[in-house]
């Protein structure tokens, strides 16, 4: 099977990993890719939101098999481009990506398939918004409806961040994705993420994951893409992920096929859990970046064979190999991410790191120059590894950090915390 995947990100380096180790991949070429990504298989350059030019490249290059990582390409119909030509493709149609693109699409989705979520208002009018803001008073959650590449939620802890956050979403903070905000009730709990594969009928749930969102130790100051995650996640045990797979799961992926979107792809479940009970927090429909990178890490090959048959609308009977294990993946970042940060900086120590399948190096934003790596993004390496114990994870992630020469970045201290406490 010749293969493209669609990104150039960690979560793009560690689904082309897990491929490369699958014997039924003949060749797999990666677009855009990143320096890591490069010594395993070929980087491409193309438009890989323009689903025309991705299906030309496909036919030029025989690839017969296509992995979408991101969600512009998704939300740009990419997907839908590439099985109107024929071409297998995993990850879900334009219509059905709006369960990422639109929060208030998502709500009333929700609402049809009665899945536990926030109750929520939406507005596109800013003093109908602060009205009813005043009304319930903080804490509170203001959205950007569409795609604001994470940036665009504001958990508003008193009345005037939320009121402040009206002006600028309405003030085109977030450009378009502004211009419709929705309300939401401030949930408490404990967060993580289930990951769920659907071919359009069947479900398969294929691991949990936590992130650490926040840039700081402790989860304090500015969101950040993530910066480190775990897999699985100690709060997702198997009773709450049944009951989340029955009120929430299974119910808006019925709406879904009923409305005549039936969801193909990996649907990624953000839950808030509290005594027992998840709610959604929000539906992406993709792997998280970082968590792919732990899913990967636990999965390995047979993430490949999983990928292919949820594309083919093969899942009934197919099941997921668990070892019983535990991932880690520290994200180190560019000095400043992630407001500016600087590009060019040489990272050293790299190839004296082990690189096996419980030790992996996965680029995000590098790149090769002159026989060295460079960091060319915000968040730059992704340091993976996969033991016993999620103690024995970490340890082994920070130890080879601790032999990563890189003055230009840094990473948290602390990734896992919440479960080693
Ligand atoms: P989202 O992009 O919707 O996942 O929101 C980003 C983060 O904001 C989530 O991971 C939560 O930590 C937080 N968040 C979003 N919605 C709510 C809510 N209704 N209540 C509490 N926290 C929320
Ligand atoms: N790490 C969060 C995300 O990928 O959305």
């Amino acid at each position: 099977m010749n293969i493209l995947i669609l990104g150039g990100g960690g979560r793009e380096h560690s689904l082309a990993w897990a491929v490369m180790q699958n014997p039924k991949c003949d060749k797999l070429i990666v677009a855009p890719g990143n320096a890591g990504i490069a010594r395993i298989a070929e980087c491409a350059v193309l438009d890989i939101e323009d689903g025309a030019r991705v299906v030309d490249f496909c036919n030029v290059n025989a690839i017969t098999f296509v992995i979408i990582g991101p969600e512009a390409p998704l939300a740009a119909g990419v997907s839908d481009a590439l099985e109107a030509a024929g071409i297998l493709c995993f990850g879900p149609s334009r219509a059905a990506a709006a369960l990422e693109a639109s929060k208030s699409f998502t709500k009333e989705i929700c609402g049809a398939a009665r899945a536990p979520t926030a109750a929520y208002a939406r507005f596109t009018e800013a003093q109908d918004a602060k009205t009813h803001i005043r009304n319930h008073g903080a804490p509170i959650v203001v959205k950007a409806d569409g795609l604001a590449a994470g940036k665009g939620v504001i958990v508003a802890m008193d009345e005037a961040t939320a009121l402040a956050a009206i002006d600028d979403m309405f003030g085109g903070a977030f450009g378009a994705a502004g211009a419709e905000v929705v309300i939401e009730e401030f949930m408490t709990g404990e967060e993580g993420s289930l990951f769920v594969l659907s071919d359009g009928e069947m479900l398969l749930p294929i691991g949990t994951a936590q992130d650490h969102k926040r840039v700081g130790e402790g989860d304090t100051g500015p969101n950040t893409g993530g910066m480190g995650a775990y897999s699985p996640a100690p709060v997702l045990t198997e009773a709450v992920v049944a009951r989340a797979m029955e009120e929430i799961v299974a119910p808006t992926m019925r709406v879904m096929a009923e409305r005549g979107m039936p969801y193909k792809g990996v649907l990624y479940a953000g839950l808030m859990v509290e005594d027992g009970q998840p709610r959604l927090v929000e539906y992406n429909v993709r792997f998280g970046d970082p968590e792919c990178q732990v899913l990967m890490m636990r999965l390995g090959a047979q993430a490949l064979d999983l990928m292919v048959a949820c594309a083919e609308g093969a899942l009934a009977g197919r099941q997921v190999n668990w070892a019983d294990d535990h991932a880690m993946t520290v994200v180190m970042a560019a000095n400043g991410y992630p407001g500016p940060y600087e590009k060019g900086s040489v990272i050293g120590g790299l190839d004296a790191l082990p690189e096996d399948s419980r030790h992996m190096v996965f680029h995000a934003g590098t790149r090769a120059k002159d026989g060295q790596v460079t960091a060319a993004g915000g968040r730059v390496l992704n340091i993976t590894t996969r033991a016993e114990s999620l103690l024995a994870a970490r340890d082994a992630a920070y130890e080879m950090i601790d032999n990563i020469d890189w003055p230009g970045g840094f990473n948290r201290g602390d990734i896992g915390w919440r479960a080693l406490t």
